[in-house]
């Protein structure tokens, strides 16, 4: 027993909230230079003037990403329900997205869309084009695509479906900036691309979003509905927008993010060195047009294919106190009783999947099943959330993990 207590100190000290990337995004002087302005200045509210922080940081942005406009949202989950929005999906629709992640879905059935969920490649846990073919209806107005764990999905291939069948294409970013495809960053392939700034983002103003596009008369709509306050929106919209001090430190966090972004790749690669070779733990395929953003490492388990035992795999891990994590969610997104029970609209339950206005002939239900590879996946998935992984650390758990093989093949 104490001895699993030592394990834990251990396991404590290689994921420590004091080193790792989120170290080199410590709040200091560069935010506090920017909030000074903001608080000599006589408002906290971003749309009072065009020269606000908000506009810099908007516009520093669209150049990082190389989109034409940003506009700052107070968080991603506000970036994602505002896009549905302005795609037209709502009670009627549907909006394909991805299961490995519930954001997507809850930002459909937040417009009463019927979510419907793509599987994933095995290989690097994204939307399969094939299986976003074969979930695309009549009724389908929009995709949400995750590029997970800061790797670009295959967004040239999903953005030629979308454009080919009139779908609006939504990214979401969360996971990915300085990510891109083919050189090109992913949230510009899309019509929207939705960014966060939550805590646990590469980029953090606490919470706080990005949406970005390429499209200014989609950009013109989506700013004009927020000058409400004087007159009533033309469709439903709240307040989603980001304020000054907000705006201050993301302007400075940017100018940080690189750096940061450099370190997750570093730990990243180191912990992918440690499986190299290794014939049961199957390192993330990333496929050459992508360059990733670190983000969460990830490797899927195959021992069971090699005669070896999970279970045993798991124990000596605890044993050794490595902190690698057993999966990632540990079921679909549409297993959370949100959609499977549909406890969204609490007066009315059947909504929006047997809505009188969702005139699907197939009937589209969400049980196990629906995508095979994802749920097989996350029975397999391995993860370490790489945000207070220092470099040091890294090279020490990759160390443990080695052993941790050797002693598997023993
Ligand atoms: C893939 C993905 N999309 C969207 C979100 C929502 O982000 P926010 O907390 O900024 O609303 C998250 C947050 O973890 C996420 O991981």
């Amino acid at each position: 027993m104490k001895k699993q207590e030592e394990l834990g100190t251990r396991a404590h000290h290689l994921i420590d909230t004091k080193f790792g990337a989120r170290e080199l995004r410590k709040l200091g002087e560069l935010e506090l230079k920017y909030l000074a302005e903001v608080m000599q200045g006589d408002t906290l509210s971003n749309y009072i003037s065009e020269q606000s922080m908000t506009r810099r940081f908007e516009e520093a942005f669209a150049k990082k990403v190389g989109a034409k406009k940003a506009m700052a949202k107070n968080s991603a989950m506000a970036g994602l329900v505002e896009a549905v929005s302005v795609s037209g999906a709502g009670p009627g629709y549907e909006v394909v997205c991805d299961p490995i992640v519930h954001f997507g879905g809850l930002a459909a059935i937040y417009f009463n869309a019927v979510p419907r969920f793509a599987d994933v490649r095995r290989d690097t846990y994204n939307m399969d084009p094939d299986s976003l073919l074969a979930n695309i209806t009549p009724l389908t107005k929009a995709v949400i695509l995750t590029h997970m764990w800061g790797q670009s999905a295959e967004i040239d291939t999903i953005a030629d479906i979308c454009r080919d069948k009139g779908i609006f294409l939504i990214e979401d970013c969360a996971h990915a900036i300085n990510s891109t495809w083919n050189g090109r960053h992913v949230g510009t392939f899309g019509d929207l691309g939705v960014f966060s700034f939550q805590e646990f983002k590469h980029l953090s103003t606490g919470d706080g979003g990005m949406t970005i596009t390429n499209n200014a008369e989609l950009f013109d709509q989506m700013r004009g509905a927020w000058w409400f306050s004087g007159e009533s929106p033309k469709f439903m919209y709240v307040n989603y927008r980001m304020n000054e001090v907000t705006a201050a430190v993301g302007l400075a966090q940017l100018e940080k993010v690189d750096g940061i972004i450099e370190t997750y790749n570093k730990t990243l690669a180191i912990l992918n060195d440690a499986i190299a070779g290794c014939e049961w733990l199957k390192a993330r395929h990333v496929p050459k047009q992508a360059h990733m953003s670190g983000y969460w490492w990830s490797c899927a388990w195959e021992g069971d294919k090699h005669g070896l035992s999970y279970e045993k795999f798991k124990r000596i891990e605890l044993e050794m106190g490595v902190g690698l994590r057993f999966g990632f969610n540990v079921f679909p997104a549409y297993e959370f009783p949100f959609f499977r029970e549909s406890t969204a609209y609490r007066t009315h339950p059947d909504c929006p999947v047997r809505c009188p206005f969702y005139t699907a002939k197939s009937n589209y239900r969400y049980t196990w099943g629906l995508t095979p590879v994802l749920e097989d996946l996350m029975q397999r998935l391995i993860t370490v959330n790489l945000i207070f992984l220092s470099i040091p650390a890294a090279e020490e758990m990759a160390g443990m993990i080695r052993k941790l093989i050797k002693k598997m093949e023993e």
